[in-house]
């Protein structure tokens, strides 16, 4: 594989240390464990099998209001812009923009993980070889700044599907934006998926398939640690459980001890009452004023707005006001 075929930009992100946080959360109460670490090799995996489940409908709808509406986002997009992708993991999505887009001046995928936005960048670089592909490795979800972008001046958009945005508290998604504004520059503008609000029994199901490739999923988190931090967690008496909050708007994802038990990490006695629970993560649910108004905090004005027919899941293009 020759690297020349694109740009590969090393900002070094800092590995925040699995066993600190992992002792943290759990000595913690409530006991919490952080969102970010579900995503192992095994986990993302695990990953990729829930969006393909019958229930989980959130990738399988965004990608089909982005086939649907590409055209429409593309004109909005126009020409010589720079696609800057936040948390571009396998660069899938993004190829139903980059073929409807008038001549894009660049694609800049933006991940964490080094050997798969590497891995990622070199076979999109191959696929579309007019295409600068410049990489680059960082946390997003910190500050950060882009390095030079070739071609002519042209607008920066940023890209940020899969509801990855629910997975912030709210105040942290103005935060968030406010750091993409400045980011983007001036005139930047970016393409949101955000998972809309809906029947909450659609949500459970969606959280909580028949297959159980969301427990498995959720579950990982336990046997992640006992492979990485010489746990003896009994993964066996642990259940997965996905509540939706009316009141908070999102859904709630636990690990929940079936009985009461004690375990070893990196050396630490843990104790677990029966049925106390784990907190793993958040998914924020927006109805699209809800969204646009969390946005309209960040300087983001909404251009347009686009829909699943079921009316499941939302994609926003923003302006900066
Ligand atoms: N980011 C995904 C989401 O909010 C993560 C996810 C899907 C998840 N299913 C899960 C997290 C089950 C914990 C348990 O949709």
């Amino acid at each position: 594989m020759q690297d020349a075929a694109f740009g590969f930009h090393d900002l070094a992100p800092t590995e925040e240390s699995f066993r600190d946080a992992v002792l943290a959360g759990l000595t913690h109460e409530p006991k919490t464990l952080p969102c970010k670490f579900f995503y192992d090799s095994r986990g993302s995996a695990l990953f990729e099998e829930i969006c393909l489940v019958p229930e989980y409908y959130l990738t399988r709808t965004e990608i089909a209001i982005l086939e649907e509406y590409a055209g429409e986002i593309a004109a909005h997009i126009g020409p010589n812009c720079r696609l800057i992708e936040l948390g571009s993991g396998a660069s899938i999505k993004v190829r139903i923009l980059l073929e409807a887009l008038p001549a894009p001046a660049a694609y800049v995928p933006v991940d964490i993980s080094r050997d798969l936005l590497r891995e990622a960048a070199a076979q999109l670089a191959g696929d579309f070889p007019d295409l600068p592909v410049i990489a680059v490795c960082a946390d997003y979800t910190r500050p950060f700044q882009l390095p030079a972008l070739p071609g002519p001046p042209g607008k920066r958009v940023g890209f940020f599907p899969g509801s990855t945005i629910g997975n912030f508290e709210p105040e942290a998604v103005v935060r968030f934006l406010r750091h993409c504004a400045e980011l983007l520059g001036p005139g930047g503008e970016m393409l949101i998926g955000v998972d809309l609000k809906k029947d909450p029994d659609i949500l459970e199901a969606a959280y909580n398939d028949r297959a159980g490739t969301n427990a498995a999923f959720n579950l990982n988190l336990l046997e992640r640690i006992n492979r990485e931090l010489d746990g003896d967690i009994d993964v066996a008496r642990f259940e997965h459980l996905a509540l939706y909050s009316e009141e908070e708007g999102r859904m709630e994802l636990y690990l929940r001890s079936l009985a009461t038990q004690s375990a070893t990490v990196a050396g630490r006695r843990v104790e677990f009452a029966q049925g106390e629970r784990i907190h793993t993560e958040n998914s924020y649910k927006y109805a699209i004023p809800e969204f646009r108004a969390l946005a309209a905090r960040a300087g983001f004005a909404a251009v347009d707005t686009w829909t699943d027919p079921a009316e499941l899941f939302s994609v926003h293009y923003f302006r900066q006001e």
